[in-house]
């Protein structure tokens, strides 16, 4: 393939993942695991409602709640206007926000501006993104380098993905070596990197393999929501691409298996979960086993495909029922939240 064929595949890709995600069933059936736990209700908070504080920080950059934009988009024209509406509801609100990944803005300069939001998300935190397997395709400091310079962002995510590419028709499926490359990016990257799957999950024995090669945060997109193996499914004409997206659209550690396990290893290390969170309740679960952060990708997609109002509206929704839980937990802070015997396992 050339490098514009190669552009133009990667362009219809990203084009098929948001029409896919849009109208298809691409939720995986298995659950993400939380619904195994309970809060416990307290009937006297001794708080008014209006003082919870849902302030935090994640990699040293204050949040007014700890959620996130799960990295999603770039490339299209529809990808523009989300990702320009997700940065203006990440700004206005001030949470954090990943962008989809940057390759494509590597192969094809002139789409480089739909992902280019620090003009409307000023003070957000903010993660750039590349697939962890192009570093055995050509890509190295210099393409990261210039990820992180297009948004000015905080951190740069790697994402994992062995199963969307092995699902996947011409998928890049040579992961032999990479993570000898994801330490020496770690060391010479002047911004922190974050290693992310993206929804089958991160166990805890690859996560301290990660954190040894000096990673500085996980996201453990857990298996419970989007499934990439339905969504590659979908779009693939080839039968044996179809049947093997359909064989595998469960697999992966149910989110709230990676939350904990990894927890126990790494008590210390700058956590998010994500991987189908689909309420201020989810969130809350994944935050009281030990996360830091909560992040969001499918509901995200639909509302800002809808409106801005919609994405709004989320938004403020996903904040009412975070404060729900804290002031019906007597939760004066999120890290009250992480105190023995709120949430319980039933
Ligand atoms: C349309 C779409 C595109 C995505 N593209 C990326 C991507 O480029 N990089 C990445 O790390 N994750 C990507 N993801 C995965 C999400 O960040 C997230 O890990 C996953 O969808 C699970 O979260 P969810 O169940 O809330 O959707 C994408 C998700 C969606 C819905």
């Amino acid at each position: 393939m050339t490098l514009a064929e190669q552009a133009a595949a990667t362009q219809t890709r990203k084009a098929d993942h948001l029409r896919v995600c849009l109208e298809e069933d691409v939720q995986f059936h298995c659950t993400t695991g939380l619904e195994r736990y309970r809060f416990t209700h307290c009937c006297l908070p001794e708080l008014d409602r209006r003082d919870v504080d849902l302030t935090t920080s994640f990699l040293g950059k204050p949040l007014a709640a700890p959620l996130l934009i799960s990295s999603m988009t770039g490339g299209t024209e529809l990808a523009r206007l989300i990702n320009f509406r997700l940065a203006a509801a990440a700004q206005q609100h001030q949470i954090a926000m990943g962008v989809g990944s940057q390759r494509i803005a590597i192969e094809n300069p002139t789409v480089a501006t739909t992902f280019a939001v620090r003009s409307v998300a000023p003070d957000v935190l903010l993660f750039a993104n590349m697939g962890a397997v192009q570093l055995n395709y050509c890509y190295g400091l210099s393409e990261c380098q210039r990820m992180v310079d297009l948004l000015e962002a905080d951190a740069l995510v790697l994402h994992l993905n062995p199963l969307q590419e092995a699902v996947q028709t011409h998928g890049d499926t040579n992961f032999r070596g990479l993570l000898t490359k994801i330490a020496s990016l770690c060391k010479a990257l002047p911004v922190p990197v974050i290693a992310k799957e993206v929804g089958n999950g991160i166990s805890a024995t690859m996560a301290q393999q990660l954190l040894e090669a000096g990673v500085s945060a996980i996201d453990v997109a857990g298996a419970g929501g989007t499934s990439w193996a339905k969504v590659e499914s979908e779009r693939a004409r080839d039968p044996l691409q179809r049947r093997l997206g359909q064989t595998f659209a469960n697999w992966g550690i149910p989110t709230a298996d990676c939350i904990t396990t990894i927890r126990a290893v790494a008590p210390t290390v700058p956590l998010i979960a994500s991987g189908g969170l689909r309420n201020g309740l989810d969130a809350a679960k994944a935050l009281a086993l030990g996360a830091d952060l909560a992040g969001l990708a499918l509901p995200f997609l639909q509302a800002a495909a809808e409106s801005e109002a919609a994405l709004d509206t989320l938004v403020n929704m996903l904040i009412a029922e975070l404060t729900t839980v804290l002031f019906c937990t007597g939760s004066p802070h999120i890290a009250a939240l992480r105190q023995t015997g709120i949430l319980q396992r039933i």
